[in-house]
């Protein structure tokens, strides 16, 4: 038996991902499968620092200690070869907010805003409710993955635009991309003045056989042009603590960043959210192998189920993160049709695909970071409704 069989009850501990759920899905029956946070506890060394710090009973302002740093260097080098500066880490209060002040930092009002769609929803909301415009550079669908449109972002680039934000890997299609296809990602914004907000959220959740790419380690012009956005949070399961990471290797943008910090008075950290970083950086690293081989195992689950038992949902494979996308496109249901047929025939809360934008339609999010006996229940939800509406 894996540690990740544990199931523990998350009800009443004011979780967004369980006690929620009621009032989005409509019914406490629905089995809670959204939202990218895990249903395992954060890796022992982690619960460890925290009680200990917990234990100390003095919670006044804190500080950064170079231990910290430290620890943030060392997991940028020795997990993705990526050698960074100490002085272009900065942090955030969770990298939502992070895109936001970047957005106040290196953009003006009414300025473009590229994205590439479907993708995680909050980017599109961000830029929109920061009065910026939103730029589509969709995703191509073809044989069953994903890749990017480098023409159409080349034409999109020539229009004019201040910034990108690149999902790496992206929520929620799964893909990692290979150097390569950043390599010229990054070239055409480099030849159009684009800046890169890279978020990375998702980089240390790789299935096996897929390499990360840092989009700053690509070359210096690349770090020059670029932000990117980490955290322990996805990899930890840690969202609660609201730690993020931003490296900023170029002087002026990251001056431009701490102006807005400074503003907004957010330049001190929460105390239990450093410490827990600072542990999860230092001694997490055989706990997330583990716990991706137990996600890889869960998607091979999850596949030959569908396979087998509803196999009018398609699996899109991923290469990381531990959301999978579903087209559901097979079952004939209008957007909301689906979207209710999930909540209230199968009773599983997963993420619509149209929430992501252009060409989510018709599509499913499902989050398979949870015990393998809670993803047998949903799957076994979703087949038995599947069963119905075919009868
Ligand atoms: C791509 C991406 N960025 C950011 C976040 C959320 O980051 P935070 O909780 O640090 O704001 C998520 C969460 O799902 C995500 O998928």
């Amino acid at each position: 038996m894996s540690q990740f069989d544990q199931v523990i009850d998350r009800r009443n501990t004011s979780s967004v991902k369980w006690d929620l759920v009621e009032k989005l899905y409509g019914s406490r029956e629905v089995l809670p499968m959204w939202v990218a946070d895990m249903d395992f506890p954060a890796p022992r060394p982690v619960v460890d620092a925290l009680i200990a710090r917990a234990q100390h009973g003095v919670y006044g302002y804190t500080t950064r200690p170079d231990s910290v740093y430290e620890a943030i260097e060392l997991w940028a080098r020795t997990r993705h070869n990526w050698t960074i500066e100490r002085e272009w880490i900065r942090f955030s209060p969770g990298v939502v907010p992070g895109l936001a002040f970047l957005l106040y930092a290196l953009s003006a009002p009414r300025d473009k805003v590229i994205i590439q769609p479907p993708v995680y929803h909050p980017f599109a909301f961000t830029i929109r409710e920061n009065d910026r415009q939103i730029v589509n550079n969709p995703l191509i669908f073809e044989n069953g993955r994903y890749r990017m449109d480098l023409d159409d972002l080349e034409r999109k680039a020539r229009e004019g635009a201040r910034l990108m934000i690149l999902c790496s890997p992206h929520n929620p299609v799964g893909g990692v991309w290979t150097q390569g296809e950043l390599r010229q990602l990054g070239e055409i914004c480099c030849e159009h003045g684009i800046t890169v907000i890279s978020d990375e959220i998702h980089s240390d959740l790789l299935l096996p056989g897929h390499v990360h790419t840092p989009f700053a380690s690509i070359s210096p012009e690349f770090a020059q042009n670029s932000v990117v956005c980490t955290a322990p949070s996805k990899t930890f399961n840690l969202a609660g603590l609201q730690t993020s990471v931003i490296t900023i290797p170029n002087k002026e943008l990251r001056d431009r960043f701490d102006s807005v910090l400074d503003r907004l008075h957010l330049t001190l950290p929460n105390t239990f959210g450093l410490v827990a970083m600072e542990a999860a950086y230092r001694y997490g690293g055989e706990w997330l192998d583990e716990l991706r081989g137990y996600l890889s195992a869960n998607l091979r689950y999850l596949t030959a189920f569908l396979a087998r038992e509803a196999p009018q949902i398609k699996v899109v494979q991923p290469q990381g993160t531990y959301l999978v996308w579903l087209d559901c496109r097979e079952l004939g249901l209008q957007t909301e049709e689906l979207s209710r047929f999930m909540r209230e025939d199968a009773k599983v809360g997963l993420d619509d695909g149209h929430i992501f934008g252009p060409g989510g339609e018709g599509f499913e999010r499902i989050n398979i970071a949870c015990p393998r006996s809670v993803l047998q229940e949903g799957l076994q939800r979703i087949a038995g409704a599947v069963r119905k509406l075919g009868a």
